[in-house]
């Protein structure tokens, strides 16, 4: 198994802005899974979804998982709030559930001063009953899928990322 810590959670709870925290802590590297495919397909994750679909967005999610499962150790991975569906996730490190109520993600999300770039970005929170269904129906796949759940509502990342090294060490 490979030793990464991946972060896992719903879009816009602060996997990224917590993964480089926890980078920045433990001297690890760390990279963010949509950026990986960003850069392997040369397009963005929105026009991805636009041109060519979820199911193929999902087969790219699981390619860049197999590619982390041979080629990627001691790092931390941010991964997209999809990216808990890929068949070998446990075998790629030790996984991290970064858990927010909803409402409080949509907050903070919108206090943002670049609010409206992070929402466009996000196809699938261009529908909010939408996004209401899809965090409901997701929240007992991440905890069944993570190692780990961290509680992470108002909390800064510096926090967060000091909280999940302790209880890593443990
Ligand atoms: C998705 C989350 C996004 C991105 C894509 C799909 C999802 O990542 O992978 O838009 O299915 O929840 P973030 O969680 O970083 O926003």
């Amino acid at each position: 198994m490979a030793d990464n810590i991946l972060l896992i959670g719903f879009m816009g709870v602060g996997k990224g802005r917590t993964a480089r925290a926890l980078a920045a802590l433990t001297g690890r590297f760390t990279v963010d899974t949509d950026d990986l495919i960003e850069s392997m397909t040369k397009m963005n994750i929105r026009h991805i979804f636009a041109e060519q679909g979820e199911a193929y967005f999902r087969q790219l999610e699981q390619q860049t998982a197999d590619w982390l499962e041979y080629h990627v150790s001691g790092t931390v991975v941010s991964a997209g709030g999809g990216f808990f569906m890929v068949k070998n996730l446990r075998r790629l490190g030790q996984v991290v559930y970064l858990h927010s109520q909803l409402e409080s993600i949509l907050e903070t999300m919108r206090s943002h001063p670049n609010a409206a770039a992070k929402m466009k970005k996000r196809p699938l929170l261009q529908d909010m009953a939408r996004a209401e269904a899809l965090f409901a129906e997701r929240l007992p796949f991440y905890r069944q899928a993570a190692d780990m759940e961290i509680s992470v509502q108002g909390r800064d990342s510096g926090d967060i990322a000091a909280e999940i090294a302790t209880r890593l060490r443990r």
